[in-house]
């Protein structure tokens, strides 16, 4: 059975059972959440329904959702972990709870009308308690009701049966989990406390239930191979890496660290990060730069990250496009990073040989600390990291210190792009007044290079029809090309002419005004393009809650 055939068979399944099929959402979370780097589980963005906010696909919902783990990178490479993967997964928003969550795992890996698998090969583990909560006898019991005998039954402490929270914080409870020749398989967590900020365990609202089947590892299982390397999901990738090894002495998992590696990178880059030293941004140069060094090792010359993120596109066009339609984008990443770390890579290795500091390293060199660490543990060398940290931290304070007058995207940077992003600003505010009311005002701006970001006051979601409207508006203005006009008038005349919403204390004397014919006339500090038409085509690609009454609109020109 093809991967493509599980998911689906999946999704139709819970369908049956009256879930609503939602999408997959980015691996990158909300703006919102600051409790998790990527999408690490199902689960994740689904966390305010969890809570007791209502969904609008009902109290059931599934999904195959893109998820992103890093904390097993070093297991990466054995038989069933990755660091990009697929979770099936179904919920219940205090709906069902363990009975059918239970019942129906059991009907759709062993029923022949979906999975088929014989259930003699299904183990089962179960929460044996603590101080938080009881012993999970409840299922246990159904799991024998369904015919699995007490002797596959296991009880495990909270290290093996309790998921959650995904941060630091939030829902979580005891699961029960499903096992296939020792590898797990589906986790059906029953989510009835919420974690505290002081560490305690409080009984939620509503009893939820969040299961995650690993789609990876579920194709091995139909497929009958022994890692999810041989799956279908990984194969061509796989392949494509041998037909590039020219030296024999070909390592298994270098190859499949550079499979993972390539695959979470392109599903990274689809939406929307960039290389760089923190957060997101070095994950993913992490993970490149160890693709590229391990085909280092297995001899690969030329470059050779594109060809292989060009098999993962293929396999995953279809259901998930976001993959094919950043292609370019993907590509054109991935390749700069390549020949950045090979150019630098040759000149560090010869540093490394010479004992340098793992810190110089990482900043002139550009050795992510793991790299390097992987590298002096093959020659036996300690690294001193408690040192590292330190440095790096030093490093980082100077840098954010150093760049906040350069890089804040404020004002004060007046590069071409944020430029463009300052004017579309106020082309999107009066698109805004246009279509949702003269009321509308500015709650918060934030400009980069690369996109601007909007708050401003409305009770709702928007619908498609106004972002839709509101854009069009926006492009339109573009089009006319109009020239955006400034003029200089003492502060007290200005606030007669325009509609202040935002604290304009900062401005006194004479102060500028920005008129964009009669569509868009604001008191700014600029800087602003000379004309509309430099703005090239605008798009919102996020329109979100930012807080109470507040919403936030992501948007960008292409
Ligand atoms: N959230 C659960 C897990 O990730 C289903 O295993």
């Amino acid at each position: 059975m093809t991967s493509q055939e599980i998911r689906a068979k999946f999704l139709k399944f819970f369908k049956s059972k009256g879930h609503t099929i939602i999408s997959s959402a980015s691996l990158i979370p909300s703006e919102t959440d600051p409790t998790v780097l990527f999408t690490t589980a199902g689960m994740h963005p689904l966390v305010p329904y969890l809570l007791g906010e209502d969904h609008p696909g009902g109290r059931r919902v599934a999904n195959s959702q893109k998820c992103i783990r890093t904390g097993d990178i070093d297991e990466v490479g054995d038989e069933s972990h990755l660091t990009f993967f697929e979770m099936l997964g179904n919920w219940s928003f205090g709906d069902y709870f363990k009975k059918e969550t239970i019942e129906w795992s059991f009907e759709f890996l062993t029923s022949p009308k979906w999975l088929g698998i014989d259930s003699k090969r299904i183990t089962i583990t179960v929460f044996e308690g603590n101080q938080d909560a009881p012993c999970d006898e409840e299922s246990a019991k159904i799991w024998q009701s369904l015919g699995i005998p007490k002797e596959k039954i296991f009880y495990k402490g909270r290290e093996d049966n309790w998921w959650g929270p995904a941060g630091a914080i939030g829902p979580c409870g005891p699961d029960t989990e499903m096992f296939i020749n020792g590898t797990e398989i589906w986790n059906d967590v029953f989510m009835e406390y919420n974690k505290t900020a002081e560490g305690k365990f409080e009984p939620l609202k509503q009893k939820n239930v969040d299961t995650g089947m690993g789609l990876e590892r579920i194709a091995m299982v139909m497929q009958g191979v022994s890692s999810v390397y041989e799956t279908d999901l990984f194969a061509p990738v796989v392949a494509k890496i041998k037909s590039q090894i020219l030296n024999l002495k070909s390592n298994e998992k270098s190859i499949r660290i550079i499979a993972d590696h390539i695959k979470a990178s392109v599903f990274i880059i689809a939406d929307g990060v960039i290389t760089s030293n923190v957060g997101r941004g070095y994950v993913l140069r992490r993970l490149i730069r160890r693709a590229v060094r391990h085909g280092k090792l297995l001899g690969i010359e030329k470059d050779f990250t594109k060809e292989i993120a060009e098999v993962v596109v293929d396999i995953y066009k279809e259901h998930y496009p976001e993959v094919k339609n950043n292609e370019s984008r993907i590509m054109n990443e991935l390749e700069n990073e390549e020949k950045r770390f090979k150019k630098t890579l040759e000149r560090g290795l010869k540093e490394f040989e010479k004992n340098v500091d793992p810190f110089i390293l990482f900043t002139t060199y550009g050795f992510p600390i793991e790299l390097t660490q992987e590298l002096a543990k093959e020659k036996g060398i300690e690294v001193n990291i408690g040192k590292f940290n330190e440095q790096l931290k030093q490093h980082q304070e100077f840098s954010r210190t150093a760049s906040a007058g350069m890089f804040k995207g404020g004002l004060a940077d007046a590069s071409k792009q944020t430029t463009k992003y300052h004017t579309a600003t106020h082309l999107l505010l009066s698109g805004l007044r246009k279509i949702l009311g003269d009321d509308t005002i500015q709650k918060g701006s934030n400009i980069t290079a690369e996109r601007l970001r909007f708050d401003f006051n409305y009770s709702q979601k928007m619908t498609d029809e106004q972002i839709k409207k509101v854009e069009d508006l926006v492009n339109q203005k573009i089009q006319e090309k109009i020239p955006v006009e400034m003029i200089e008038m003492p502060k007290e005349e200005a606030l007669k002419k325009v509609k202040i919403s935002f604290d304009a204390s900062k401005y006194s004397g004479i102060v500028k005004i920005y008129k964009i014919d009669d569509f868009s006339v604001e008191l700014c500090g600029g800087p602003h393009v000379a004309n509309t038409g430099e703005l090239g085509r605008f798009k919102i690609i996020k329109e979100e809650a930012s807080s109470a009454g507040v919403r936030r609109i992501k948007a960008v020109l292409e």
